[in-house]
């Protein structure tokens, strides 16, 4: 499959999508965020993919949403066709999906970051949600999942000051997995999800699901719905598979059963 705005490639068990606007530091148009879905949306539905990576390029991981797209958007023309649920979509991926950021990550370009699963950022990374200096605010989860990775002082002056987080920053307060050289972001990010897609691949998506419960639930039903997944698990032949490797002392053949 081609794409106009991205580039899509498999390393392994591992599916990759690079943003591809250079010259626009990546902002994400609809063009951008749809072939961004379709393509994540394929790897999931995939047996032979079991992490997905989504990337920019050096200078720029997104530099947020589209600002030349947007400018004349009206609140009606919002709610007609709306860009923002695509970061929903990408909530909705049931697989693992590893930011690999390098450059700027702002705007609607962190948004997408913090709505993945996890991050592994270049030391030239930024982060940042500088809406204000529009006149606008975080649309697509902003104000709330950079709260709850930073804290409310910080996220304070990053949405209403505009503060950017060094990459360091950011790893420090929890918003990043780790920093690396920028040289090697990338192949850092595919290492890490080479790991997770050799793991069990339904443990692997319960497991994604049980933690991302807890954004949506109370501790008492997030820790009941933890538990009838772990029940489910059972259900499996990668559990007995699990099992037996285990006590015999082999390395599991995983089924995805
Ligand atoms: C459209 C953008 C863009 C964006 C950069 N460009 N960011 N185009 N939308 N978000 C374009 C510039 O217009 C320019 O095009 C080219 O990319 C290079 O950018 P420069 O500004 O010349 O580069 P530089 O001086 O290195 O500055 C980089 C930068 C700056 C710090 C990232 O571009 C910047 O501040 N961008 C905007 C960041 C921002 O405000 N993001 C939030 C957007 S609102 P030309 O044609 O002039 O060469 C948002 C809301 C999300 O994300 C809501 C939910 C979806």
């Amino acid at each position: 499959m081609s794409y106009e705005y991205i580039l899509t490639r498999a390393d392994g068990r591992v599916g990759i999508v690079q943003f591809n606007r250079p010259k626009a530091m990546n902002a994400l148009n609809r063009g951008v965020m749809s072939e961004m879905i379709e393509a994540l949306t394929a790897f999931d539905g995939d047996d032979g993919i079991g992490c997905m990576i989504v990337t920019g390029n050096e200078r720029a991981f997104a530099a947020g949403a589209d600002i030349k797209e947007m400018a004349n958007a009206t609140p009606a023309s919002m709610l007609d066709n709306p860009f923002i649920d695509y970061w929903d979509k990408l909530r909705r991926i049931s697989k693992p999906v590893i930011a690999a950021v390098s450059g700027f990550a702002l705007g609607g370009g962190c948004e997408l970051a913090m709505t993945c699963d996890m991050i592994v950022a270049s030391e030239t990374a930024r982060f940042g949600q500088p809406e204000i200096n529009l006149g606008i605010i975080p649309g697509a989860g902003g104000t709330q999942r950079m709260t709850l990775a930073v804290g409310k002082a910080l996220a304070m002056e990053i949405v209403l000051n505009g503060r950017f987080l060094t990459a360091d920053e950011a790893q420090h307060h929890g918003l990043v997995n780790r920093v690396v050289p920028a040289e090697v972001y990338l192949e850092e990010a595919i290492k890490l999800a080479q790991e997770i897609a050799a793991r069990a691949p339904v443990a692997i998506r319960l497991a994604k699901e049980a933690i991302n419960a807890m954004y949506e639930m109370p501790l008492s039903a997030g820790l009941a719905h933890e538990r009838r997944l772990f029940y489910m698990l059972f259900s499996t032949e990668d559990q007995s598979e699990g099992m037996d490797a285990f006590i015999n002392k082999r390395k599991a053949n995983w089924k995805g059963k």
